[in-house]
């Protein structure tokens, strides 16, 4: 069968990862987040102590290894050989993230691995830029929003569930921040594409929107 894609942008918090994981299991199909790809970068950064200027840190990954497996069908993350699954997610790392998404080399290095993986085999991939810069030709692209305070809830209640102590002032604050730094960065800023269709989830459960979505599809 044809490779297909489905390219699903929006801000952080948004429940984008939680619909593009319905929907790969509804499809049969991978699901690709992009966004733990910028969180890897984070992470090295913050062990490192990297500045963001543009050609330290290019020089600086070009030292770095990076990759995306698919282990059962699920994927793991690794940095110079170590799984950071789940170091990725712990608070201030996404923050990172976020900051070193803005430089060029960054996103450049990245652009590859994740054009490879919807390459070879049909996906969902979830980001800022899937549909405007990684994969302008993806047969099928959403959009999700969110309001700031809707999104900072399932971000507090996410993390809570894991059993981390977490603040709601906190969590509002960074997606507050990272939302103007992601709009804003100069290179492939988050931006709805032309011939996306718009999803505001606020009223909306993840079963709903994916539903939503695949109407679309099926049409
Ligand atoms: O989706 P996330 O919160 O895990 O992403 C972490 C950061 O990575 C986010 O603040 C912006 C950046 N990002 C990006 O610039 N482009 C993408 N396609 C995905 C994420």
């Amino acid at each position: 069968m044809k490779v297909y894609n489905i390219a699903i942008d929006g801000p952080s918090g948004a429940g984008k990862s939680t619909v593009a994981k319905l929907l790969a299991e509804k499809l049969g199909i991978m699901y690709l987040d992009t966004g733990a790809l910028y969180r890897t970068v984070g992470l090295k950064a913050m062990r490192s102590g990297w500045h963001e200027d543009n050609d330290f840190v290019s020089g600086a990954l070009a030292s770095t290894d990076i990759k995306v497996k698919f282990e059962n069908g699920v994927q793991r993350m690794y940095l110079d050989g170590e799984d950071v699954t789940e170091a990725i997610r712990l608070p201030g790392v996404s923050d990172y993230g976020s900051r070193f998404s803005a430089l060029p080399c960054v996103r450049s290095a990245l652009l590859g691995l994740q054009r490879k993986a919807a390459e070879e085999n049909s996906s969902v991939l979830d980001g800022r830029d899937i549909g405007t810069c990684v994969l302008p030709d993806a047969e099928y692209k959403f959009f999700l929003t969110a309001s700031v305070d809707n999104r900072a809830h399932r971000r507090y209640n996410e993390l809570k569930a894991k059993g981390l102590d977490v603040n709601y002032d906190e969590i509002k604050a960074d997606i507050t921040a990272r939302d103007e730094r992601d709009i804003n960065r100069m290179v492939s800023p988050l931006r709805k594409a032309d011939d996306a269709v718009e999803i505001n989830s606020d009223y909306m459960t993840a079963e709903e929107v994916a539903k939503r979505i695949m109407a679309f599809i099926k049409k």
